[in-house]
């Protein structure tokens, strides 16, 4: 059977709306089968950086070359340098949006960082920006982040006064599927820089993928709702409370209950401080 150009057409976009392809962001297509463990999209910048010891009075200086950032490790190496050298929250993420090791970010629309008050007692990480985040630029703004802003509510807790919100990866992945290891740990250093710039007394941690990302574990069914510390590069130690992620919620509305408890036992450790 003969099929016109249109039905191609058709057909093709079909299958794009599958694969969850559902919207252009960039003029030119993005090669996702280029992006491997071992052959990172290079960094291009090239810049000179001061990373203090700690103890240390005068900080050393020391240069990012193009050749370090040939591979994966690099990219991470690099990032971890260039996150330690931020001493502010706007130094970091003026880092954040123009680094360019991490694959993600050639596909993305914006880069999403924060969302909130800088220096709040409370740090929401979740996990990645979807579509509506990519478009605006701000983490948890679509039906998830509604539902997040509605259970931090019952808690009296607001993005506008004294909470601040964030994700594992800064850019939206492609048809919103999981970051992988690789991209979370290229954009870790960058979390890990926040939670020390903007000294939170507590970290929810929404999801599955943030509980394996921050602290390793695997499971948030078993794991949501226990204490648990984080430890940054520098040594901060942070405590946090894994739930379930709005996403979930929306899904399996009968999950509430249990992230109610976690929401309950969040509001508790925040009077203590
Ligand atoms: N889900 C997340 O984990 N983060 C967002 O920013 C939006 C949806």
């Amino acid at each position: 059977m003969e099929i016109s150009d249109e039905q191609a057409a058709q057909a093709l976009l079909r299958w794009y709306a599958e694969m969850g392809v559902d919207e252009a962001v960039a003029p030119q297509a993005a090669d996702l089968y280029s992006w491997t463990a071992t052959k990172p999209t290079p960094i291009a910048q090239t810049r000179t950086l001061a990373r203090p010891a700690p103890n240390q009075a005068a900080p050393q200086t020391q240069p990012v070359t193009t050749e370090e950032t040939q591979s994966t490790d690099a990219a991470i190496a690099a990032a971890e340098k260039i996150a330690a050298a931020c001493d502010t929250y706007e130094a970091l993420e003026a880092a954040v949006k123009s680094f360019e090791g991490c694959p993600l970010k050639s596909g993305a629309k914006n880069t999403v960082f924060t969302d909130g008050v800088v220096g709040a007692d409370l740090l929401v990480i979740g996990e990645a920006p979807g579509r509506d985040e990519d478009q605006a630029g701000k983490p948890f703004i679509g039906r998830a982040g509604q539902l997040l802003d509605r259970m931090l509510a019952s808690i009296g807790r607001t993005r506008t006064e004294n909470t601040l919100i964030s994700n594992i990866v800064f850019w939206r992945p492609p048809a919103n599927r999981n970051p992988t290891p690789l991209e979370t740990a290229v954009c870790r250093p960058f979390v890990d820089r926040l939670i020390e710039l903007s000294t939170p007394k507590v970290i929810l941690i929404a999801g599955g993928a943030p509980l394996q990302a921050l602290l390793g574990i695997t499971g948030i069914m078993r794991a949501r709702g226990v204490w648990r510390e984080i430890e940054t590069a520098n040594g901060t130690k942070v405590p946090t409370l894994p739930t379930y992620h709005p996403a979930f919620l929306l899904r399996q509305p009968a999950g509430k209950r249990l992230a109610w408890a976690d929401l309950q036992s969040l509001a508790e450790r925040l009077k203590d401080h």
